[in-house]
């Protein structure tokens, strides 16, 4: 993405409301082309920093260029984006087609190219054939795509969406997910899309930027936000994770970090990098193993018990209780229709690999 043109290049943006820093210092290029997505917890700043793109609230500091253009002073309806909110913005009374001519005609498109483009558009969120609707005659997936339609037909150099999938059940949402995907490769728009859905922050976007408090925490793509987070708000934030403590004892030359922890007693972890004396191990749940059986000496491994199984269809979660106190979670995948799952109080070893140990400083 970096070898593209940057198209959104937010600087040291802060936007505060009395005493409340909404946003505190954003520091984001994002490219064009690129789809990409503004994830964090409920009041971090996402809508805040969306609607500081779109031209509906200023900046208190710091400068925000769209295509290299400072956008201080350019109101919303002269800005190269568009916005798709979270609650379908549609008109009730206004069937499909009128809903999505809307714009054009108030910027007296002539009524020819009007027909063109907004074919155009029903054709790409397929909805041809839909135009005479109204939109209560459509299902909830069919009136977020008038919504989409609406925002492409003014052929923005970027759309943003706040939550646009947030209102749909679990089945269409990963339906949309793709088709949005798809949309976006074609139309080759960029697209930022704020979500507070960690899955589906993964699964569509480009990169991610994780929010706390109005601070960006971490931008990366999914697989490295995932495998490599940064600190431990965002390895907490996506995804499940276990996480302890732990006191660094020392460096070994070839690479190795000792580090002190209450489950483990001392352990010696390959992480070339050095970090500060207090910080927080990490490993995933999926990447833990769990055996009656002593697991391969190149593990760390130590016996607990099964406190609590929860099944969820293609995989169960399984709660564990270390002898040695802490409480750790792994993932189990339900591979054959009658295997034998652990229950609540087997004694088992648990353990994983060394290399599978995130260290996380803050
Ligand atoms: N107009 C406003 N006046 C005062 N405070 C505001 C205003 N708009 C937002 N805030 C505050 O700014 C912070 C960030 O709000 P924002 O809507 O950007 O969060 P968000 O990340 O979009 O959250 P959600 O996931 O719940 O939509 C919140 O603490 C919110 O209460
Ligand atoms: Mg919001």
């Amino acid at each position: 993405m970096a070898d593209r043109p940057v198209i959104l290049q937010i600087k040291q943006v802060v936007k505060s409301f009395g005493n409340v820093h909404a946003v505190n210092g954003v520091n984001l290029n994002i490219y064009e082309g690129e789809f990409f997505a503004l994830l964090g917890p409920s009041g971090c700043g996402k809508t805040t920093l969306l609607r500081m793109l779109a031209g509906f609230e200023f900046p208190s500091e710091g400068s925000i260029k769209i295509d290299g253009k400072e956008t201080r002073d350019i109101p919303p309806n002269q800005r190269p984006v568009n916005m798709v909110f979270q609650s379908y913005a549609v008109f009730p009374h206004m069937n499909v087609f009128d809903n999505v001519a809307y714009g054009l005609k108030v910027a007296k498109t002539p009524r020819e190219e009007v027909k063109e483009r907004v074919q155009d558009a029903l054709a790409l969120v397929k909805l041809d054939g839909y135009e005479l609707r109204k939109p209560d005659q459509l299902s909830g997936g069919q009136r977020q795509r008038v919504a989409l339609a609406r925002a492409l037909v003014k052929r923005p150099r970027v759309l943003l969406l706040d939550e646009p999938l947030s209102a749909l059940d679990a089945k269409l949402r990963e339906a949309m997910q793709l088709e949005l995907v798809k949309l976006q490769k074609a139309v080759g728009i960029t697209f930022l899309i704020v979500t507070h859905d960690q899955e589906e922050a993964l699964s569509m976007a480009d990169r991610i930027a994780v929010m706390e408090n109005g601070v960006v925490r971490q931008v990366a793509p999914p697989g490295e936000l995932y495998e490599s987070p940064n600190c431990r708000f965002v390895a907490d934030f996506i995804g499940r994770m276990n996480l302890f403590a732990g006191i660094v004892e020392g460096h070994e030359d070839w690479g190795g970090l000792n580090v002190k922890t209450e489950l483990l007693g001392k352990l010696t972890i390959p992480h070339s990098e050095r970090v500060s004396s207090k910080l927080h191990l990490a490993v995933r749940p999926e990447k833990l193993r769990i055996s009656s059986e002593i697991l391969p000496s190149s593990y760390f491994s130590f016996p607990g018990e099964v406190d609590a199984v929860v099944y969820h269809g293609s995989e169960s979660h399984v709660y564990l209780k270390t002898d040695a106190g802490p409480f750790l979670c792994a993932t189990l995948t339900n591979l054959s229709r009658i295997s034998v799952r652990p229950k609540k109080g087997d004694r088992l070893w648990i353990g994983w690999a060394p290399e599978d140990t995130l260290v996380l400083s803050e």
